[in-house]
């Protein structure tokens, strides 16, 4: 371990949010981190969400490899051929029937910048309705459209933007009510508080089909639907943004597959690139006819760049080869039947959700109340990373205390039940330690 290493991130590094971790790290492979004592950590965040694959696949280096060969980057006027074939086996292969033309970008952020501008020129409209508890990214309009940030200390957000109260299965807005019909419910309301504050200059609605960074919320099919009849009553767009759910994530290609519902314009990003800064947005012919016919223009330094765009064929070639999108599912049935298990001998366990290999686990001081347990959350992520897991939790006042459990597709049934084992181990741990401390949990 390297000690001034350690001190130079302390001195020179702007600290950019969330928590970081005492150490540095050095490599990655498979589903493990090793920090910078050689340490081994499994990890079920799978990065930042983006290596479904797993670290340093074989194929992302050698894609990698053979970008190095042929280029890396290109003047964006020119399109290289690696990119002409990614849209080609986007369309063919991954795209929901119908959303034909693609644009290649870097990060999820940016996805989002594009699918809104799209949206707004192609319908002259600027307002943007959106969903509580939402994460489109850091960058202006994308943050102004997401509610699961924090907003506070920017300034004036881009102007236009409405927000209507999320579909939570768990925690029911509307007392009294099942999952399904509260998120109805407050769709129906949240519609018309949009449709009396609303200029007429309606543009689109956008939407993560499950809520990841909000809760891992997954909507009724029924919302969704509703959903597309709403954008459509309104000659609205709908904007899907699949930065984590695209690519086999939940066991199917995409969410617009497992809802049964297409949008007009989809954002992928996180899990296209396999841990490299790839994202893009598909759309149909007639929307990219009329938007390039205004002059629409989204011409980047990075756009249609032949390195990440060589390294997403790899990945996807890999999730078809590897078959990881049925591995989702059994796998994912698999993590979520363990799960199930620590749930039938931890009270504090209030919920289990998800879908294929995107789990949301909800911790509650009580399954009747089901009142947040907020330290229960924090101590546990804090003993599984000393057991050796690297676990993602989300902690908001308004919609509890949930850990985001995502392995790397490829992760073997070993790695899920090692997590597993330090998650009860670690769960164990805090309990006893809350108890003994007599601590008030928060
Ligand atoms: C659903 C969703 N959209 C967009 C983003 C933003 O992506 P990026 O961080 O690559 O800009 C994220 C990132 O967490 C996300 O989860």
């Amino acid at each position: 371990m390297d000690t001034q290493l350690r001190e130079a991130a302390k001195e020179f590094m702007v600290r950019y949010g969330g928590d970081t971790f005492p150490s540095l790290f050095r490599s990655a492979k498979g589903c493990v981190v090793t920090d910078d004592t050689g340490r081994e950590i499994l990890d079920f965040t799978s990065g930042q969400m983006c290596a479904t694959i797993g670290h340093n696949h074989p194929a992302i280096v050698q894609a990698v490899q053979e970008a190095g060969e042929k280029a890396y980057h290109m003047f964006s006027g020119m399109i290289p051929e690696v990119v002409a074939r990614l849209a080609q086996t986007m369309a063919r292969d991954w795209m929901p029937q119908g959303l034909s033309k693609s644009i290649f970008i870097n990060t999820g952020s940016e996805s989002n910048e594009v699918a809104l501008r799209m949206a707004k020129m192609y319908t002259q409209g600027f307002e943007i309705l959106a969903v509580g508890g939402s994460w489109h990214g850091v960058t202006g309009a994308a943050s102004a459209a997401s509610f699961a940030s924090d907003r506070k200390g920017y300034g004036v957000h881009v102007p236009g933007v409405f927000v209507m109260p999320e579909p939570n299965m768990y925690r029911p807005y509307i007392q009294g009510m099942d999952g399904e019909a509260s998120a109805l419910a407050c769709l129906e309301i949240g519609l018309k508080m949009y449709d009396m504050a609303s200029t007429g200059r309606r543009s689109a609605i956008i939407i993560e089909p499950i809520i990841s960074a909000g809760g891992v919320l997954v909507p009724p099919k029924s919302y969704m639907q509703a959903l597309r009849k709403a954008a459509d009553e309104r000659g609205m767009l709908l904007i899907f943004d699949e930065a984590q759910t695209a690519f086999g994530r939940i066991g199917h290609r995409h969410a617009a597959d497992f809802f049964g519902v297409t949008p007009d314009i989809m954002a992928v990003s996180k899990t296209m690139g396999g841990g490299l800064p790839l994202a893009a947005v598909s759309t149909t012919p007639e929307i990219e006819e009329d938007i390039h016919a205004k002059g629409f223009t989204f011409y980047t330094s990075h756009v249609s760049d032949p390195l990440p765009a060589t390294v997403g064929l790899a990945v996807l070639r890999t999730i078809q080869q590897e078959r990881l999108i049925e591995r989702a599912q059994s796998m994912g049935a698999y993590l979520r039947r363990r799960l199930e298990e620590l749930q039938s001998r931890y009270e504090a366990i209030g919920d289990v959700r998800g879908e294929g290999m995107l789990l949301g686990v909800e911790l509650v001081k009580s399954r009747e109340t089901r009142e947040p347990y907020h330290a229960l959350g924090a101590i546990t992520t804090q003993r599984c990373y000393e057991l050796g897991l690297s676990m993602n939790i989300r902690r908001r006042p308004e919609r509890g205390s949930v850990w985001r459990i995502a392995p790397p597709l490829t992760a073997t049934q070993g790695e899920i039940d090692r997590g597993v084992d330090m998650l009860d181990e670690a769960l164990r741990r805090s309990i006893d330690e809350i108890a003994r401390n007599r601590l008030v949990p928060a």
